[in-house]
């Protein structure tokens, strides 16, 4: 055997079917690694649920990948990555990536030196929990930051609702203190809001970067891998998909979510 590589899945998680747009940035960067995705459909959403529950729920969800003997796990979930990283990192010894410093890290690089605002986005656990903030208070001292809570994106792209007048005029009256007071950078702090992205996009000043969360993991991921604190698989291993509940519903609206993700089977866990 090559030790040079490991051929274990990498486990993914996120509260349900938001963290696949996480999955499939992380396929198309690393098409020759396994993939285990579970989402908790059984209690999404995390973003309405107090830190103490987030943890617990983020903890018992690593648990399941841990059972599938995973190489590293990725917090999908913007909202358990805030609330439950540091439970969820002194737990196991397996390499865990979240996606708020990633994320902080890339909108400091799209200020590309320069000084300038930066704004957050995300669910209200996310934006109460100040990861954010905290965050990029300690990687940029001084950056002036916004953070907002947008709830009302997560069920409108769930339901598909991306193209309708409605969902323009909700983002645009959400999105209100950014028209206001512009920012440089604007991080989409929650699995579901890439999907978003030209709405977003062309709402905010044309000039505002958006930075999304899936791109910067996958960066991360690249980098455990150079380290070797991740080893590569050296040939392609597939994806699997467990969900907590209603896998038929995760698998419609997943297809409306991500139709270029192909998923052929969903087994329900129990956690
Ligand atoms: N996945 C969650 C996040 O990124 C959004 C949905 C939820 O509230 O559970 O924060």
């Amino acid at each position: 055997m090559n030790t040079s590589y490991d051929s274990r899945p990498i486990g993914i998680f996120d509260s349900g079917v938001g963290g696949l747009t996480v999955l499939q940035e992380l396929l198309s960067r690393f098409p020759q690694e396994g993939f285990v995705y579970l989402g908790d459909t059984a209690r999404v959403p995390y973003g309405t649920k107090s830190p103490a529950t987030v943890q617990r729920y983020t903890i018992q969800v690593a648990e399941l990948l841990l059972q599938q003997n995973v190489k590293g796990l990725v917090a999908a979930c913007n909202t358990a990555s805030a609330l439950g990283l540091t439970a969820l990192r002194a737990y196991t010894t397996v390499p865990v990536l979240g996606v708020i410093e990633p994320g902080c890290q890339a909108a400091i690089r799209a200020l590309q030196g320069k000084t300038g605002r930066i704004g957050v986005i995300g669910t209200h656990a996310t934006i109460a929990s100040k990861a954010y903030a905290q965050t990029l208070s300690v990687l940029l001292p001084e950056c002036p930051v916004q953070s907002l809570a947008c709830p009302l994106f997560v069920p409108v792209v769930e339901e598909g609702w991306t193209s309708q007048p409605s969902t323009q005029l909700l983002i645009r009256e959400s999105l209100q203190p950014f028209i206001d007071t512009p920012v440089d950078v604007l991080i989409l702090g929650c699995t579901h809001y890439p999907i978003l992205k030209p709405k977003i996009s062309s709402i905010l000043n044309p000039g505002t970067v958006l930075v999304d969360s899936a791109q910067a993991v996958a960066l991360s991921l690249q980098q455990l891998i150079d380290t070797q604190n991740i080893r590569p698989a050296a040939q392609r291993e597939g994806v699997r998909f467990y969900v907590t509940d209603a896998a038929v519903r995760f698998r419609e609206v997943a297809a409306r979510f991500l139709p270029q993700l192909p998923i052929e089977s969903v087994e329900v866990v129990d956690l």
